[in-house]
């Protein structure tokens, strides 16, 4: 089939079957402009929360299913890759997480939502880069926090929150490849323009910004903002979103480091690239790659989700 006959064949599908496909802002092109709704991760959960349809196609990774299939238990939520995984939601295991809580008694764990079901089921507070800063502040001054697993965005949410709390040693792929070096000689090329920077980025860059926010914040400063060019430092799938809501702004991806030689001029995150409008169109049609959470987790799971939902409001 050609793009167009997917098109036609997913929006026949998605009345018939009463679906409802949302995607993150780093999805391609193509699929974000299918989508019924696009979002952040915070936003995708609080849609999911919403929605009354009856399939969930989840077009992100995989965290971001098994989050909507714990807020909705009774709907089917699909994705279109089963591959399309996490190195940030790899990078903590449950088992590590229940060890080094066992460890620190007394300790509040608030986990980030690029986490998997199992890892949410230990957690107190989920959190994510739109929330954290204001959660983490809304918990009394002294409270003990075990903050995971993002390190770049704990560290960020310890510096601007005054906190001390103990960080998971994890981190994004994608979001620590950007070049420090190639961002201060682009600030140097283009000095009128404004740097947005994602918190999960290392620290040494996130020095150089000048917003700092959730892809959703970023969006928002950048559709406000009177500058016209700006320097983006999360993965390129934003890039559409802002080009399209601001076509007289100039929007230029920060490069990763080089490898080598090796490397492009932007930054996908290879996990959200998985999902096509190929493969939406087969787990519509299909109802495969269906996403299980097993009801003893899903039950634990959910208390830290509503508390983040209910904290957001
Ligand atoms: P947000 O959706 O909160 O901006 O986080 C980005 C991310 O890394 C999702 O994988
Ligand atoms: Fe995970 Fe990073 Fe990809 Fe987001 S960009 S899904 S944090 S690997």
């Amino acid at each position: 089939m050609t793009g167009e006959e997917y098109i036609v064949e997913i929006n026949r599908l998605r009345k018939e079957k009463n679906a409802v496909i949302m995607a993150h802002y780093y999805q391609t092109k193509e699929i974000q402009e299918i989508a019924d709704f696009i979002g952040d991760s915070l936003a995708l959960a609080q849609q999911a929360k919403k929605t009354d349809a009856d399939i969930i196609v989840l077009c992100g990774v995989h965290f971001m299913g098994e989050t909507a299939k714990i807020i909705c238990p009774d709907k089917k939520v699909l994705i279109p890759d089963m591959n399309a995984g996490c190195s940030l939601a790899d990078s903590c295991r449950a088992e590590d997480l229940a060890a080094y809580k066992a460890d620190h008694p007394g300790y509040t764990i608030i986990s980030y939502v690029n986490t998997s079901a199992d890892v949410k089921a230990l957690t107190d507070i989920c959190v994510t880069s739109s929330n954290a800063e204001k959660i983490v502040r809304s918990l009394p001054e002294g409270e003990k926090i075990i903050f995971g697993p993002d390190r770049n965005l704990g560290s960020y949410i310890n510096k601007v929150t005054g906190r001390e709390m103990l960080l998971w040693n994890g981190a994004c792929h994608v979001h620590e490849k950007f070049s420090v070096t190639a961002l201060a000689q682009l600030k140097k090329e283009h000095p009128q323009a404004k740097v947005l920077a994602h918190p999960e980025c290392k620290s040494s860059l996130l020095v150089l910004a000048d917003v700092i926010g959730s892809t959703q914040a970023l969006l928002n400063y950048a559709i406000k903002a009177e500058e016209k060019e700006f320097l983006v430092a999360t993965e390129s799938g934003i890039l559409f979103e802002m080009k399209k809501a601001c076509p007289d702004k100039t929007f230029i991806p920060v490069p990763p480091e080089m490898t080598e030689g090796v490397g492009c001029s932007c930054n996908e995150c290879n996990y959200m690239r998985l999902n096509t409008l190929e493969k939406l169109y087969k787990c519509l049609n299909e109802e495969s790659n269906e996403i299980h959470v097993s009801e003893e987790v899903a039950e634990k799971a959910i208390v830290c989700i509503d508390r983040m939902l209910e904290m957001s409001k």
